[in-house]
């Protein structure tokens, strides 16, 4: 019998769902702060980690993982690290071994995709094209579950039909992960279209392994919603993707907080974390959502450009000129420290 690592991580919990490009440092340290018990980063191909360069970015207080041209292929940091469950893109064993061996030390786990149903996925063997290769999955988790030193899931769409999707789960389990996430849609569903809750149901109810039930947005505003979602699919927790990318505040215990105060909350940590002007952009965007027409700053901020910008935009240049001068004078201290 395999001894799965640190199930009671997955027990009992409500988690930041993987987001390409909504996963970045800023969204999950803002979901952390509004009572996420963990926060999932966005699939990150082994590949692409693999050709990474891991520096401690003293300036930022981060960890950043990044290609020669400079670009941060992924950056978190110490107040996060028993929190963050890394995700991978895979479709070999060794390759997902090495990477995730490459960025164990900063996380809490780590997460095979198994879910993506994206033309880049499939073609290369990943995501959802893992779902009917069984021996291929096996491979996979089974090497990352002896190789690693932190726990190791994944996550999946459910298969079109029940007894299918209960094979493949009992097989992932037998490789000795320590949890499951569930999107009850198959591959070729899309959110338009019903959660399959029953099946998800009947996947806890198969496994001894924590379920983390996914799919259930549509209907989840508040944090007593995403509790209805577990007690309706009969899941140990629950994993939120779009209505925490709308508003990150779902995760509070007190309630839900207008999208201003959100907004505001995530520019900090954007700011703070010298985010991308592309993903804060993206992000920013992601939280103005169904407010395009009524949010004033809507417009402006289709047009920004830069950090700067949207600090002119929400009226919190103080906040991001304190920061800059904090970093600069950070940065002083560096170099004398250095001898420059
Ligand atoms: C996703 N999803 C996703 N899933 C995954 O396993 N890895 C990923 O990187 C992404 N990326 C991603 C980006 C964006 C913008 C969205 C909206 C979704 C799927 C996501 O994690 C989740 O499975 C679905 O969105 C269903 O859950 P919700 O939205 O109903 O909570």
């Amino acid at each position: 019998m395999i001894q799965c690592k640190n199930v009671a991580q997955y027990r009992g919990k409500v988690i930041l769902a993987p987001m390409v490009r909504v996963g970045t440092l800023p969204m999950r340290l803002l979901a952390l702060h509004y009572g996420a018990d963990l926060v999932y980063c966005e699939e990150i191909i082994d590949k692409k980690i693999l050709m990474c360069q891991k520096k401690t970015n003293d300036l930022l207080g981060t960890t950043d993982f990044f290609l020669s041209d400079g670009t941060v292929v992924f950056r978190t940091c110490a107040d996060e690290k028993d929190k963050l469950i890394f995700q991978l893109g895979t479709s070999d064993a060794k390759s997902a071994v090495a990477a995730a061996k490459k960025i164990q030390d900063c996380v809490a786990g780590v997460d095979v995709n198994m879910g993506c149903p994206k033309e880049f996925s499939i073609k290369g063997g990943m995501g959802a094209a893992l779902l009917t290769q069984p021996d291929n999955v096996k491979k996979i988790l089974t090497a990352l579950v002896s190789e690693l030193s932190v726990p190791v899931t994944c996550k999946i769409r459910v298969l079109p039909e029940l007894k299918d999707t209960l094979q493949l789960v009992r097989l992932i389990e037998s490789t000795g992960v320590s949890a499951l996430a569930v999107h009850g849609r198959t591959k070729t569903e899309r959110s338009r279209d019903p959660n399959r809750d029953s099946y998800i149901k009947a996947i806890a109810e198969a496994l001894s392994i924590p379920v983390i039930a996914n799919g259930g947005s549509k209907a989840i505003k508040t944090l007593s919603d995403i509790e209805s979602f577990r007690r309706s699919t009969g899941a140990a927790s629950v994993m939120v993707a779009r209505a925490a990318e709308w508003n990150c505040s779902v995760f509070r215990k007190e309630g839900p907080l207008p999208y201003r105060d959100v907004m505001l909350s995530y520019l900090k940590y954007a700011f703070e974390y010298d985010n991308n002007e592309i993903n804060t952009k993206y992000c920013v965007l992601q939280i103005l959502h169904d407010k395009m027409t009524e949010a004033p700053e809507a417009d402006r901020c289709l047009t920004a450009k830069s950090l700067q910008d949207f600090a002119e935009i929400w009226s919190m240049e103080e906040e991001y000129g304190n920061i800059l001068m904090r970093r600069k004078e950070k940065e002083r201290k560096i170099l004398q420290m250095a001898g420059g």
